[in-house]
């Protein structure tokens, strides 16, 4: 198991993480890089890819609802809590596949991974030193200066909480005028810009700009699109360079 990259899909909910997970999945058959694919979301109604582990084999948010009869929501959080327990069940299946990569797409709202302790289980179960995350930048609320700063504080409780390494991208960089597209990479690596912005519509406190910038929180995102492929390229080096040093698989 050593021998396997596990990369976590985080997102807000509808960010594309499950699109994500299903391109960068190509990108690795058109490699010919062995990989597996798990769904942690015990609640996905349609997947548009074809999980090779999925969670809901074992614990799906109806069963939850019915068994401790509980509403939607209630049922969200304990079925995503109870994916913990499969954690060993998940890496014994994994055991078939000889994967060099393992896609882990992660429950819709993602508050319900990050801020529980299923998160911490799952990753110490599978090894912290094996696992990275790609954090989606939700396109839409990027698009203004103060919505891309919430998405930084987002970013920011998921590297707190999952103390693994993240690469933040722009999620359906397709979806954008260019020019917008532009502005937020702009944003993301010129902090000065950023702060400009954000004053002009909301003002937001300096001192937790600040913490923020020196915490080196606001980091250059690479734009992606699970429609066109743009920037799967850019993820898979920078997983090599964090785990391989650079060197290719294929
Ligand atoms: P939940 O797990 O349900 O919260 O959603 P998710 O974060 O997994 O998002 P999902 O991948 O299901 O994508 C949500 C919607 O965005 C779907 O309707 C997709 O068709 C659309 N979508 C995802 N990625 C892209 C993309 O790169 N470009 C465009 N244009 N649409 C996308």
């Amino acid at each position: 198991m050593e021998d396997k990259v596990f990369v976590f899909t985080i997102g807000t909910a509808g960010s594309g993480k499950s699109y994500f997970t299903s391109s960068f999945s190509d990108y690795l058959d058109f490699k010919k890089i062995d990989h597996a694919i798990v769904n942690l979301d015990p609640g996905a109604d349609f997947l548009p890819y074809e999980p090779d582990v999925d969670v809901r084999e074992w614990i799906t948010v109806d069963d939850v609802m019915e068994k401790y009869n509980v509403g939607p929501n209630g049922a969200q959080i304990v079925s995503a809590d109870l994916i913990a327990t499969k954690a060993e069940d998940i890496l014994d299946e994994l055991d078939l596949y000889s994967a060099d990569y393992v896609l882990v797409d992660t429950p819709g709202q993602m508050e319900l991974f990050t801020l529980r302790s299923s998160s911490e289980i799952i990753i110490q179960t599978f090894g912290r030193q094996n696992c990275v995350s790609v954090f989606l930048f939700d396109p839409v609320i990027s698009q203004r200066a103060s919505g891309f700063t919430s998405m930084v504080f987002m970013y920011s409780s998921a590297v707190m909480r999952l103390n693994i390494p993240q690469i933040p991208v722009l999620s359906k960089a397709d979806l954008l005028p260019e020019h917008d597209v532009k502005r937020i990479l702009t944003w993301s690596r010129d902090t000065d810009a950023l702060y400009d912005d954000v004053s002009k519509e909301k003002g937001l406190s300096r001192d937790l700009f600040h913490l923020l910038r020196e915490a080196g929180l606001i980091r250059p995102l690479i734009p992606v699109s699970a429609k066109t492929g743009e920037g799967m390229d850019d993820v898979y080096d920078i997983v090599q360079e964090i785990y391989y040093g650079g060197e290719d698989l294929e």
